[in-house]
Formats: C-alpha cells, sequence, structure tokens
C-alpha cells in the first residue's frame, strides 16, 4: 500500500471539508472538479478488465486423517507452518530471539499521564478527563531485560514453580512483561476476562490454584472484598498505573504485596536462572465467555422450565500451549504484506482474548512498535480524552491495528453522520465518491482502476483517515462477523483492506483469515497456514459436503493451533477435540461452514442454533428468523424451539407503526401500546403475516411458530437482549422472557 504522507499541496483544502463548510468548489473551480471526475471515469472504461483479479485458487484441498469429510488448506504453503522461524518454538524463545534481532527498536510503548481532571456535566455526573502525553518506549532488549528481572523477581518473592500466576489487568506494557516473565520460568498464565464478573474470578482462580496475581490498580480494588474466597492466592502484585491507597492495601494483610517496579527491582539485585519451557507445555488457561454452549440436560421432568432456568454456566479454561501460539503466529505473519519493523501497532483490546494475545505476538515476532492505548482515550474526541489534547491514534500514528465489528461500526455511523450534518456539496462529492469506489471495488464495468481511487482519496477520503492518525494500512478483524457494509466503508473511507480472522479460543485465534488483496465480502477467507479447515457432512441437520452450488458442513479444524482442550474438564474436551489416526489434533466448532469455488469459507449457521423438535425434525431458528422478518410488522423476532414438543413459538417485537396503523384501520381501540400488544386479534394478525412470509420463504410446517407473544419494549444492545450488531442474545432473550415462553407451551 502507498503512503502519501510527504508535502500534500492538497491538504489544506482536504481538512476544510472535514472541519468546515467552506465549499469545494470555491477552491478548484467547478471545471476543475467535473474535469477530475470525467478523467476518472473515461480512461477506466478503457482499461477495465485489465486488473482483474477474480478466479484465484485461494485454498485447495488437502489430504488428511481423521473424519470423512472435505478438508482444504491454504494453497501458498504445501506444508503446515508451524514457527516463524528456526528455534521459535516456544514463546519465551520468540521473544529472546526477537529482542537479540531489534535490539534498539521500538518495542513497548505508554502514554505518560500529565494531568486528570474531573468535569461536571450539566446533569451532575462526573467524568474523569485525561491529559496523556507522547509515547515513552521501551526498546526490544529494555523490555527483555525488564521480562527477565520480573521472572527472577517472582521467584524471589516466594512464588511456588509448580503452582500458576494469574494477569487481571487492563492491556498494557505490564501485561506482556509480567506474562512473557512468567513463560521464562516455564509458569503457566492464567488469564479472565475481567467482564466476566466476580464468580467467574472466584471460580477460575480456584480452579487453576493461582498462588500469584497480578493485577492493575482497578482490580486491585476489587479484591478486599472477595479475599475470603481466594483461598489459593498467596501474594498480589500491582501495577501502579495509579496511586494505590494504603487503605486497601491493608484490607490485605493476609497476603504479601508487591507493587510492579518492586518485583522487577527485587529480580534485578538477585537473578535466577531461566527455566524455559518446551513447545508442548501450557504457556496460558484463557477463561473467556463465549464458546460455552447449554449444558445438556434433556432427562429432567420439565425441561422446557429447566431449560429456561439454567443460569449461564461458568466458562471453562481453554489451555494453549506455547507450540498453538507460535504456530498462529508464523501463520498470521505470512497474511499481512510487508510486515516489518516499520510497523506501528495499536493496542487497546483486551489481552485476555486470544485474538489480542496473538496480535501482539505476531508484532513482537516482527519487530514492530506496540502501542498501548484504549477504547476511551482512541481519538481526539474520546469520552476520556481532556479537549483540546491528543487522542492514541493522533499521538501513535499507527499503522496496523485489530478490531472487533462493533468498533467499526461505531465509526462508519459517526463518519456518515458527519458528513449526512454537512449536507450540501460536502455530501454530495461525498456521495458520488463513494459509489464510484464501491463500483471499482465490486469490480463492476469498468474494473478496479488505482488512479480513479486515488483521485477520490484525495479529494474526500484523506481527511476521513486522519481520524485514525492518517496512516494505517491493514485492519485484522475478529470475534465476530463483519457486515459487508461496514467491510466496504473500512475500504472505501479509510483506504484499507480489512482481514476478516476466523477462529476460536480452543483454535487459538487461528483458523481461516480473508487475505489482504480479496475485496469479497461475508467470508473469513482460506485456511491460516498453521492448520486444516475440514467441512464434515451433518446429515441430520441437513448440511452435506456433497451440497450444490457449494460444499457445506461442520466446521472442523485440525493442526498446530489446536489447544489442548479445556482445564480441569475432560468430558468435555473428548467431546469435542479429536486426534486422527495420524496423530493431528482437529477441533469440532460446531459453526456451519460453506467452500467457494475459490476455496474460501463462509461461515452460514451454528449447530446450537438449531433444534431438534420431538419428531426429530430440525429446526435453524436462524434461518427460520430471516424469513419471518420480512414480515412488516416485525422490528425484532426470536424463535424458539422447545425439543420435547413438536411445534415452535417466537417471540415477537411488533413493528409500532406498522401495528398502529392496523389498529386504526381495523377500529380497534387501546389505551397504549402495551395493551395493543396483549390484543387477541392484533395477535392474530401479525401470526396471520408470519405465516404468510413463511409460506414465502416455502419453510415447513413445523418450522412455523404455532404461538406467538407480542412484546413491546424493542431490543437494543443497552437492554442487554442484543449484542451492538443487533444479533440476539438467546440466552439472556429466553431468561428475561421464561415466563411469556412456559405460557406458549401450556
Ligand atoms: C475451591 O476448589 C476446591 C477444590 O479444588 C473446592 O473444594 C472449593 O469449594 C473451591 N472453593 C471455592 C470458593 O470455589
Ligand atoms: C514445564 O512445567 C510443566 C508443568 O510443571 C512440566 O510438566 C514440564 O516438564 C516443564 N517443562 C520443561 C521443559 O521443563
Ligand atoms: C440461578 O441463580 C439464582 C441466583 O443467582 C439461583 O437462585 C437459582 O437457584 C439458580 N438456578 C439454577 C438452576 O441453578
Amino acid at each position: 500500500m502507498g503512503e502519501n504522507t510527504g508535502d500534500n499541496p492538497n491538504m489544506s483544502i482536504l481538512q476544510r471539508i472535514a472541519t468546515s463548510d467552506v465549499p469545494l468548489v470555491k477552491e478548484y473551480g467547478l471545471p476543475g472538479i467535473i474535469g477530475a471526475i470525467l478523467l476518472a471515469v473515461v480512461i477506466p472504461i478503457m482499461l477495465s478488465s485489465i486488473f482483474n483479479k477474480k478466479g484465484k485458487k485461494r485454498a485447495v484441498q488437502a489430504d488428511v486423517g481423521g473424519e470423512a469429510g472435505l478438508a482444504m488448506r491454504n494453497s501458498r504453503f504445501s506444508m503446515l507452518v508451524e514457527v516463524p522461524w528456526e528455534g521459535a518454538t516456544t514463546m519465551a524463545a520468540l521473544f529472546e530471539m526477537a529482542s537479540k534481532k531489534y535490539p534498539r527498536h521500538r518495542c513497548l510503548g505508554t502514554r505518560k499521564l500529565i494531568n486528570r481532571e474531573f468535569v461536571e456535566s450539566p446533569d451532575g455526573r462526573k467524568f474523569e478527563k485525561l491529559h496523556l502525553g507522547e509515547y515513552e518506549w521501551d526498546t526490544y532488549a529494555e523490555a527483555f531485560s525488564r521480562a527477565c528481572n520480573f521472572a527472577s523477581g517472582l521467584i524471589k518473592l516466594g512464588h511456588q514453580r509448580d503452582s500458576r500466576a494469574a494477569i487481571f489487568a487492563d492491556t498494557r506494557t505490564e501485561w506482556i512483561i509480567a506474562a512473557q516473565g512468567c513463560f521464562r520460568q516455564n509458569l503457566t498464565v492464567v488469564t479472565i476476562y475481567a467482564s466476566l464478573g466476580e464468580d467467574a474470578l472466584v471460580h477460575s482462580l480456584n480452579e487453576t490454584q493461582v498462588s500469584t496475581l497480578i493485577c492493575d490498580s482497578k482490580q486491585l480494588k476489587k479484591l478486599p472484598a472477595i479475599s475470603s474466597k481466594l483461598q489459593s492466592v498467596k501474594h498480589v502484585i500491582y501495577i501502579e498505573d495509579e496511586p494505590v491507597e494504603a487503605e486497601v492495601l491493608n484490607q490485605m494483610k493476609h497476603w504479601t504485596t508487591f507493587s510492579f517496579g518492586e518485583v522487577e527491582e527485587l529480580g534485578k539485585t538477585s537473578h535466577t536462572d531461566a527455566r524455559l519451557p518446551s513447545s508442548t507445555d501450557t504457556a496460558v488457561i484463557m477463561y473467556t465467555s463465549g464458546s460455552t454452549g447449554l449444558p445438556k440436560v434433556y432427562t429432567h421432568d420439565e425441561p422446557t422450565i429447566l431449560l429456561l432456568s439454567l443460569n449461564k454456566s461458568l466458562s471453562d479454561g481453554v489451555m494453549i500451549t506455547h507450540g498453538n501460539m507460535v504456530a498462529t503466529t508464523a501463520a498470521v505473519m505470512t497474511i499481512i504484506p510487508k510486515l516489518g519493523t516499520g510497523d506501528v501497532y495499536l493496542a487497546y483490546l483486551p489481552l485476555a482474548h486470544v485474538f489480542e494475545l496473538a496480535a501482539e505476538t505476531v508484532m513482537l515476532a516482527s519487530g514492530a512498535a506496540i502501542g498501548y492505548g484504549s477504547a476511551l482515550t482512541m481519538t481526539d474526541t474520546s469520552n476520556k480524552i481532556k479537549k483540546g489534547t491528543k487522542g492514541d491514534v493522533s499521538a501513535l500514528k499507527p499503522t496496523l491495528m485489530i478490531s472487533v465489528p462493533a468498533i467499526l461500526d461505531r465509526i462508519r455511523d459517526a463518519v456518515f453522520k458527519k458528513v449526512g450534518e454537512k449536507g450540501g456539496l460536502t455530501k454530495k462529492l461525498f456521495d458520488i465518491a463513494y459509489k464510484r469506489n464501491l463500483g471499482a471495488i465490486e469490480g463492476s464495468w469498468f474494473g478496479s482502476w488505482a488512479p480513479e481511487r486515488m483521485i477520490w482519496d484525495n479529494l474526500i477520503f484523506k481527511p476521513i483517515r486522519s481520524m485514525l492518525g492518517g496512516r494505517i494500512r491493514f485492519v485484522l478483524c475478529g470475534g465476530a462477523p463483519l457486515s459487508s457494509d461496514t467491510q466496504r466503508f473500512m475500504n472505501i473511507c479509510l483506504g484499507v483492506p480489512v482481514g476478516q480472522g476466523y477462529g476460536l479460543t480452543e483454535t487459538c485465534a487461528g483458523a481461516a483469515f480473508s487475505e489482504w488483496d480479496d475485496t469479497s465480502v461475508g467470508r473469513v477467507g482460506p485456511p491460516l497456514p498453521c492448520c486444516y479447515v475440514k467441512l464434515v457432512s451433518w446429515e441430520e441437520g441437513g448440511y452435506k459436503i456433497s451440497d450444490s452450488p457449494m460444499p457445506r458442513g461442520e466446521v472442523v479444524v485440525g493442526g498446530y493451533s489446536i489447544t489442548k482442550g479445556y482445564f480441569n474438564n475432560e468430558a468435555k474436551t473428548n467431546e469435542v477435540y479429536k486426534v486422527d489416526e495420524r496423530g493431528m489434533r482437529w477441533f469440532y466448532t460446531g459453526d456451519i461452514g460453506q467452500f467457494h469455488p475459490d476455496g474460501c469459507l463462509e461461515i452460514i449457521d451454528r449447530k446450537k442454533d438449531i433444534v431438534k423438535l420431538q419428531h426429530g425434525e430440525y429446526v435453524s431458528l436462524g434461518k427460520v428468523e430471516s424469513a419471518l422478518t420480512t414480515s412488516n410488522y416485525v422490528d425484532s423476532i426470536m424463535v424458539y424451539a422447545d425439543p420435547f414438543h413438536n411445534y415452535c413459538v417466537a417471540l415477537v417485537v411488533p413493528a409500532h407503526q406498522a401495528l398502529e396503523q392496523w389498529a386504526q384501520n381495523s377500529g380497534i381501540n387501546y389505551k397504549n401500546f402495551d395493551e395493543l400488544c396483549h390484543n387477541d386479534q392484533a395477535i392474530k394478525e401479525v401470526q396471520q403475516s408470519l405465516s404468510k412470509a413463511a409460506k414465502a420463504a416455502r419453510l415447513e410446517k413445523f418450522e412455523i411458530p404455532a404461538k406467538i407473544v407480542l412484546l413491546p419494549e424493542p431490543w437494543t444492545p443497552e437492554s442487554g437482549l442484543v449484542t451492538a450488531a443487533l444479533k440476539l442474545k438467546r440466552e439472556q432473550i429466553k431468561t428475561k422472557f421464561k415466563d411469556d415462553l412456559g405460557k406458549l407451551y401450556h
């Protein structure tokens, strides 16, 4: 990707498009603009189809063992990659070798806190505002030596070598230093996703018998309240990101407490030899939310009620080996074009999530600079940034970042809103430019012609790009499917390819990853070079590898990135992990996918969203919901199928306007919308409309909800019933409306 950062004569006008309402026309003159547009349209017609890169095979069939299915491997490698380079077989070796390769390059950067203040909003709420300084860096050599000191300090302060350490902190320099310190002593690090809550924290620390807890000042404050339940903990090491009050430490007298700096000092003055791990040793036990399904309890007398009232089971810790981490790292390094010491990476997602840990390891292996930030301080206008001071991206000017769909959606909405507010010529030009680029990217009749895109980039999109520091050249997106609208927005307005990753904690983030020159949407790319992706027919669910036009089946991933299993849960491990006759590990994801002709994977369904009814028919909840959403009475809908009955039901949030309109036309009297939702005629009307939609989509009779409830309150991300991307949170909805669901099955 060419960078265009030098003295750009267009800079002043570009900034003005973004920041003021001075019409563009005044600067260039209308003829100039029309000329540029004509030039941009005519020449591509002549050059059309020259740069067509369709038809490239990105994955090819692979010969593998294990259960019968259709397996693919990345077409660029005939054998799976296992390590980034010879000798880098563990996280510890990888970091040590990187620190010798790039000793004086910037490694880990933190912004200095200049000032913290609180401002009061008109309604009396207090908001913290930070004034943060420039980044201060540890070089690779310095970061490595800090990790060595921390390792020595940990042993010196009495951490027993056969017990574990846990990190419970936001993403920051000390996280990596502590983790690398532990790895040098072959200590397994337990990570806990901070939002999992107290119960999960107690459960996971106790289950893994953690004796040293490393936390930041925010998490430290939570400890006194639960200290009596943390029986295995003996030492607490706190990161002094904020001054820690003596009172908090006084409440933890039964533990030995050290500041992070004290441990490093201790290690500096009393060196302990490293005890390096091997590649099959467990590096991390990771507790995240996510992949846990409903426990199987179909034997109870009252199955409906039991299913509905089950509390979310505590998640299981996934055991990730050093070999898993370096394999994913090696694979991802081949995906990002021209990755190297010139790159600057913005780190802000939780390191307790495998995507972030893998991404930062990729950066460490490449000699890139990792600058730490947070979602609340990211841009100049972020909530916690003091007005007039710089956000993380302005201070760091990153070239790479990783994101999750929700954050990219938010950026997109903000830009569209701003353009809409400006209106006038700015909006018109933006719309034209957006459409032209969309056409170019989607490869319509004029092909994709780089010079045209350059013109629009300079004219319209550059100021938008400066929102993220102006130098971003690649965005990795993972965690959930990215909407095609948002992917296109990133391609066009930020001018960057978005690599979409598909993977789970159990596959150490790695499974499939879209390649930077693949501009299609909705797919997750070919298998990463460290693993195979296999589709296995699921006959009962109606997904077979013999399906046409594309083979379909359950996604099963095998290779070097497949983790050891769940800590202390052999039964569950054996259920979803299998070892084949050649010794390769496979993980059964429960996701349903299909392979496109070029070998790229698309995720189309989820096994657990498919329910088997009493008489053996399968209902794919997602499929039925998307068919029923076409009824104009539906605002939101969740279909529910109880395996002990032979019909399904639905919770419907009706579209206010449509239903009220109908009520008016039908002469129905009602006091408020709530009452209308309980009106029998209204329920009947909506149900008829659902049946019509179901028939149009040719659903089977058993797939059409036999009974429904109308719910007056909309489902929003704030209510916790849908995700930021408006995906249903089935468990939460089920719990909240369990009485309604119970009645539907009477
Ligand atoms: C901690 O784990 C032990 C078994 O290892 C168990 O007996 C005990 O009840 C657990 N304590 C808590 C607070 O969960
Ligand atoms: C690392 O520690 C684990 C667990 O204590 C042990 O089984 C393994 O042998 C150790 N690895 C090496 C290379 O000593
Ligand atoms: C779920 O949790 C609540 C309180 O948190 C408890 O009262 C209830 O018994 C739990 N239900 C089950 C099925 O464990």
